[in-house]
């Protein structure tokens, strides 16, 4: 599958808008185009554009923001050949390719459209279409690989399908082979990789073999981890299913059914800890976290490693109460989707939005062993980025 550059450039029969004209209004500058779209751009936005004010080699701006006259007045302006020329009142003209122009256009409408369309699911709605893909595609595949990237991007999850053996434990395993294929891996204090194994004497729950509520790892960290790679190697215990849980599609529930608490989890921070030997990483956050725009940034769940509730006393009800809400919310079997990992079947999933667990396994029934490591998803994104071809843009 390939992506195609935003859509935004695009007419309805395919090909690019041109420009039809322009002109100056007030503190701005009025194009429209001939599929009768009208954009307008203010002058500071156009002058702070200006391609001669980015380095040649690196494409960083070069000038300073203090210099700037908020002011500014054009002299003129023209379209010609589906160029926008601008003179400036110091003999500076700028010009501007319309697909550029397009592309940048900052009224409500373009914003909109260009924030990310997420996919929320309920269970019983992903189960008729779980995100799939082949491991030999992805690997060899860069249509495969975008294919992956932005099923996990829009989803938060996909399955990656007949993963190799891990014949060589000592040197990258297959799950790291495939998170290289995108970036370089996020190292944490439980290593660069981990086996998921009962074991004697763990410091995390996961190393069990009890069952674990469905969590985001690392939710003790400031950034917790991105995405996260869980390769089944062997799996012939009784029990052990694994659990997924969109969490923003559980807050969505939450803010229609019981706003209150909806407020109460995206604004009062909670605080979460791990702690051995070697380690004590703390951090506060809200469980549901919103970007500037209102929309869904993060989930930061993770029941085991909540720290000591430090809250205004008067809070103190009201953040039980939202908590409990959720976690209903969580564990409503119309949210959860369980089953059954199969040796060479690997999750991917967005740890900061899908939230994970498993059912109880008893290892006297056979093995249980999974293998994982994270990519974060700066890195994540950014390979989607360069895979469409958005990073040869200005
Ligand atoms: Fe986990």
């Amino acid at each position: 599958m390939s992506q195609a550059l935003p859509n935004t450039l695009l007419t309805d029969n395919g090909s690019t808008p041109m420009l039809a004209d322009a002109r100056i209004d007030g503190d701005t500058i009025v194009v429209s185009w001939t599929d009768g779209m009208v954009s307008a751009f203010h002058q500071i936005w156009l002058r702070d554009h200006c391609p001669s004010g980015l380095h040649p080699s690196t494409r960083e701006r070069l000038w300073d923001w203090s210099a700037y006259d908020l002011e500014i007045n054009a002299t003129g302006v023209a379209v010609t050949d589906d160029i926008l020329t601008v003179s400036w009142p110091d003999g500076h003209v700028s010009t501007f390719d319309a697909d550029y122009l397009r592309r940048r256009r900052y009224d409500d409408a373009a914003r909109t459209e260009r924030r990310p369309q997420l996919d929320l699911w309920s269970a019983e709605d992903i189960v008729r279409r779980t995100p799939n893909v082949d491991h030999a595609a992805v690997m060899a595949d860069d249509n495969a690989l975008l294919d992956l990237l932005i099923k996990v991007r829009d989803t938060g999850f996909a399955i990656v399908r007949n993963m190799p053996n891990c014949d060589r434990p000592d040197t990258d395993w297959p799950c790291e082979t495939v998170a290289r294929r995108i970036a370089f891996t996020r190292e944490t204090n439980f290593g660069r990789r981990f086996d998921v194994i009962s074991k004697p004497d763990p410091n995390n729950q996961a190393y069990t073999h009890d069952a674990l509520l469905a969590h985001t790892d690392l939710a003790n960290r400031e950034m917790p981890p991105g995405v996260q790679f869980l390769h089944c190697l062997e799996f012939a215990a009784e029990g052990g299913e694994s659990l997924l849980v969109d969490g923003f599609h559980a807050a969505e529930e939450l803010r229609a059914d019981d706003p209150g608490a909806w407020t109460v989890l995206t604004t009062m921070p909670v605080a979460f800890r791990f702690h051995d030997s070697d380690w004590d990483v703390r951090w506060s956050g809200p469980v549901i976290a919103l970007d500037v725009d209102g929309g869904y940034h993060e989930i930061r769940y993770n029941p085991g490693i909540a720290a000591p509730i430090d809250v205004p006393f008067a809070l103190v009800k009201p953040l039980y109460r939202a908590l409990t809400a959720y976690a209903a919310r969580l564990k409503d079997p119309r949210n959860v989707l369980a089953f059954k990992l199969r040796p060479g079947d690997m999750m991917v999933f967005n740890n900061r939005r899908v939230l994970h667990g498993r059912g109880a396994f008893d290892p006297s029934t056979g093995p249980r062993h999974l293998q994982g490591c994270y990519v974060d998803l700066d890195e994540w994104h950014s390979r989607i980025r360069v895979l469409q071809g958005e990073h040869r843009l200005d």
